[in-house]
């Protein structure tokens, strides 16, 4: 047998594992959770759990990994949280192909990005703190991936909708963003899609929240921080290399709401209202509405904020949670390219980091 013959003998003789994909998840919250879920499926055969952890415990064991109720018995069994061990089963996995998924919201993981990238580990995410934080994490995360090691970030922006993927295929192109426009937050659109003055909006506020459509406090969403975030990545991604200084975000929480415990400020929520219809009654008097809209224009300067727009605008015809992305470009000059859909939610963030996990193959 000529010894490429022998070689493709020996390669159909080994354990497709072996040379296929392994990876340990962190986080096994909303979107872990839903992750762990689509890897039971027929469109994850190929790849491998050979870790899991939350916050305080972990699993690398794999009759362990592979039960349907992972999830709940780690909140009570499992070893102490570990990365070091946790990395070292993906070492011993063998696969050619080692990622790392970060489904946290904790700055101490996304902090270690860089790190694992250079290590040659592959780091899929939804977790914005590295990309959407200070500049120099962000340099730091190009400098990584120069070595091969890729990093899938379609989960921290619109939920998987394909912004960033498009952005860069035109960048690819020789096309460049000029300006961007748009809905990125999942609860805010909710809350102004919403509004329209005939209830407080403390009281949608309320109803939001137990819908599960706002965080458990719901100032993480009403503070625009997170969109500041999500701008942030799409405009670094687009080559505006933006500090989190050089964003204006105009917050919801009124001042005296921003240091008091949760439980405080839900039983102060009606604070928000008189401000708020003030500025509807504004809008509605002119025949616009209110939007919670990041934007971006040409010379980099960027905002997050509540705005009046005509209700022709592309953002005052959004239904539910949607999010909106509109980019114009040099070659999307005269109407912008508007991606637009559902940007949140579990089952739609956990594919999103499925699929670039399967991008590595
Ligand atoms: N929910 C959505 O629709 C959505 C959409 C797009 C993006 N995202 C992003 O996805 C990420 C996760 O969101 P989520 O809604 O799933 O949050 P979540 O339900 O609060 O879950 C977070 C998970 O992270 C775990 N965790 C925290 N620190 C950890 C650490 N050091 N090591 C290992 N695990 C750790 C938590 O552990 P414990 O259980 O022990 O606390 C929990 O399991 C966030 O960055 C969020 O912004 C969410």
């Amino acid at each position: 047998m000529s010894a490429v013959l022998a070689e493709a003998a020996d390669a159909a003789k080994a354990p497709a594992a072996v040379s296929g994909i392994a990876m340990v998840l962190l986080g096994t919250g909303v979107v872990g959770g839903a992750l762990l879920k689509l890897l039971n499926t027929p469109a994850a055969a190929s790849l491998r759990l050979v870790g899991a952890a939350n916050s305080r415990r972990q699993q690398t064991d794999s009759a362990q990994l592979a039960d349907r109720g992972l999830r709940e018995k780690l909140k009570t069994q499992g070893d102490p949280r570990n990365d070091v061990s946790l990395l070292a089963s993906l070492d011993a996995s063998g696969a050619a192909v080692k990622v790392i998924i970060d489904a946290t919201a904790n700055a101490g993981l996304a902090a270690r990005h860089a790190e694992w990238l250079a290590k040659g580990y592959h780091v899929v995410t939804a977790n914005k703190a590295l990309a959407g934080g200070e500049l120099p994490g962000w340099r730091a995360l190009q400098a990584a991936t120069a070595n091969g090691a890729r990093y899938g970030d379609a989960a921290t922006v619109g939920a998987g909708l394909p912004v960033l993927s498009t952005l860069r295929r035109l960048r690819g192109c020789g096309d460049a963003l000029l300006t961007l426009e748009g809905v990125f937050s999942g609860s805010l659109s909710y809350l102004f899609n919403q509004y329209d003055g005939s209830q407080p909006f403390s009281a949608l506020l309320r109803e939001a929240r137990k819908l599960g459509y706002t965080e458990p406090d719901p100032r993480s969403d009403l503070s625009g921080e997170d969109v500041a975030r999500k701008l942030l990545i799409i405009a670094r991604n687009a080559g505006f290399a933006l500090g989190t200084d050089e964003v204006e975000v105009e917050s919801l929480v009124p001042e005296a709401l921003r240091d008091v415990d949760t439980e405080t400020f839900l039983s102060r929520l009606e604070e928000l209202d008189a401000p708020l219809a003030a500025r509807h009654a504004e809008a509605k008097a002119r025949g616009g509405v209110l939007r919670f809209l990041a934007r971006l224009n040409q010379r980099g300067r960027a905002r997050v904020g509540l705005v009046e727009v005509p209700a022709t605008h592309p953002a005052a015809r959004l239904y539910g949670t949607d999010n909106q992305f509109a980019l114009t470009t040099t070659r999307y000059h005269s109407q912008p390219l508007v991606i637009q859909g559902p940007g949140a939610g579990p089952e739609v963030t956990a594919q999103a980091l499925l699929g670039d996990v399967l991008a590595l193959a």
